[in-house]
C-alpha cells in the first residue's frame, strides 16, 4: 500500500514538473542593478551557517522518496550525485520502514552511496521519539526533518484526519532527537505565525517549503478516483511570499518549493533564506538522464550561483540579503496585506 503510494508520488510529480502551471511568484523578485557592485569571483564563498548547522554550499536535494524497490534506485542515484558535487541531501518519509523493516535498505542506501555527505532523515510529526531515533540511526543522519502537511492528508484517500498531536510531538522529538531538527512543509508554506510557534516548542531551523512547484493537493488529486478536492489545488503560500513573512519570525529559514534555477536560488537567499532546496525538478533530472545528468544540473547552478554573487556583489549567501530587491504584482499585495515592509 506504502510502496504504490511512494510510486504514484514519483509519477505524479514528474508528470508536473514536464507540465509546470500556473504563475511562479519567484518571477515577481528581481533585483535592482548595480552597474559597479561586482566583486571578484576568487572572493566567494558558498558556505552558509544556521541554527548550529554549517553546509559548503547553500543548495540541497529536498526530501522525496524510498519505501519501493523502484524509489530505492532513485534514492540511490540521488544519494550518488549528492556524493559526487558536496549538497546535503534529505531522505523521503521513513514512514514505510516503520511500517515494515524490510524496506530500510531502500532509504539506508543513500548513506551507502553518500558516506561522508550530509544526510537529513525524514519523519512525519506523529512519530514518536523512539521512531524519529530509529530514522536518525538507519541513515546515520546529521539532521532530521519533520514534515507537517495537513493539505496533503485532507487531499489523500488514506489521509490522516488528526493533527492536534503535532505539536506537543514536535517539541518532544526536538528535545530527544539528538541532532538538529528541521521541520518543514511539502509544498503549502509555513506562515509568521507558524514559524513564531515552531520557535515556542524549541525548533531552531524551519523550511518554508512554499507553493510554485511540486504541488501535493494536485498529486493526490489525480491518484483519487475523482478529483475531489481540485478546489485545494491553489492553496497555499509560494516560496517567496514565506520567506518576506519569515522575516522577524526569529528563526532561520530555509527555501524551497518551486526553485527552477540558479536565479531563483539568488532571489530566495536575498529573501533571507539560509539554504535553498528543490526536489520536484532534480527528480525528473535523475529519472531521465541518471546521476550523470543530475551531478552536471548541480555542479552548473553553484557555478553560476558564484556567477551571479560575483554580479551582484555578495561575497557569501548571508550578504545576498543585502542586495536592493524590487517585489511585484501578487508578491507586493501579499506583502500589503501581511504589513511586511
Ligand atoms: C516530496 N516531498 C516530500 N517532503 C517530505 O517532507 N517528505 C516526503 O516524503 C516527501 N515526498 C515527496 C515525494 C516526491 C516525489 C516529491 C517531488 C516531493 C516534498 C518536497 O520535499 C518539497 O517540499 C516539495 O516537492 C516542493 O519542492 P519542489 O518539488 O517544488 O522543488
Amino acid at each position: 500500500m506504502i510502496a504504490n503510494r511512494k510510486d504514484d508520488h514519483v509519477r505524479f510529480a514528474a508528470e508536473q514538473q514536464r507540465r509546470p502551471d500556473g504563475h511562479n511568484q519567484f518571477d515577481d523578485v528581481s533585483f535592482v542593478h548595480h552597474a559597479l557592485a561586482g566583486i571578484d569571483r576568487a572572493d566567494i564563498s558558498l558556505t552558509t551557517r544556521f541554527g548550529g548547522i554549517e553546509w559548503p554550499v547553500p543548495l540541497y536535494i529536498n526530501a522525496m522518496t524510498g519505501g519501493s524497490a523502484k524509489t530505492g534506485l532513485i534514492n540511490r542515484d540521488l544519494a550518488i550525485a549528492a556524493q559526487e558535487t558536496g549538497v546535503p541531501i534529505a531522505t523521503g518519509s521513513m514512514s514505510a520502514y516503520f511500517a515494515d523493516d524490510a524496506v530500510a535498505d531502500t532509504f539506508s542506501v543513500m548513506r551507502r552511496e553518500n558516506p561522508k555527505g550530509f544526510i537529513i532523515a525524514n519523519v512525519n510529526a506523529n512519530a514518536t521519539v523512539d521512531k524519529a531515533r530509529r530514522a536518525i540511526d538507519l541513515m546515520e543522519a546529521d539532521a532530521l526533518q519533520i514534515h507537517l502537511n495537513s493539505i496533503q492528508e485532507t487531499v489523500m484517500p488514506e489521509g490522516d484526519r488528526a493533527f492536534s498531536s503535532w505539536e506537543p510531538q514536535i517539541g518532544k522529538i526536538v528535545a530527544g532527537a539528538g541532532v538538529p531538527v528541521i521541520v518543514k512543509e511539502v509544498g503549502f508554506g509555513l506562515s509568521r505565525e507558524t514559524l513564531e510557534r515552531l520557535r515556542e516548542l524549541g525548533v531552531t531551523v524551519a523550511d518554508v517549503a512554499g507553493s510554485g512547484g511540486t504541488n501535493f493537493a494536485r498529486i493526490e488529486n489525480d491518484r483519487r478516483d475523482r478529483a475531489d478536492y481540485s478546489f485545494l489545488n491553489g492553496w497555499g503560500q509560494s516560496t517567496p511570499a514565506c520567506l518576506l513573512d519569515a522575516q522577524g519570525a526569529g528563526l532561520p529559514v530555509l527555501g524551497s518549493g518551486g526553485v527552477r534555477h540558479p536565479l531563483d536560488v539568488v532571489r530566495a537567499l536575498a529573501l533571507g533564506a539560509s539554504a535553498v532546496g528543490a526536489s520536484g525538478l532534480f527528480l525528473t533530472t535523475v529519472l531521465d538522464g541518471g546521476p550523470p545528468a543530475l551531478i552536471a544540473l548541480i555542479s552548473g547552478w553553484l557555478d553560476q550561483l558564484k556567477a551571479l554573487m560575483t554580479a551582484l556583489g555578495a561575497r557569501n549567501p548571508a550578504e545576498l540579503t543585502r542586495c536592493d530587491v524590487l517585489i511585484s504584482d501578487g508578491l507586493r499585495d501579499f506583502c500589503a496585506d501581511r504589513d511586511i515592509d
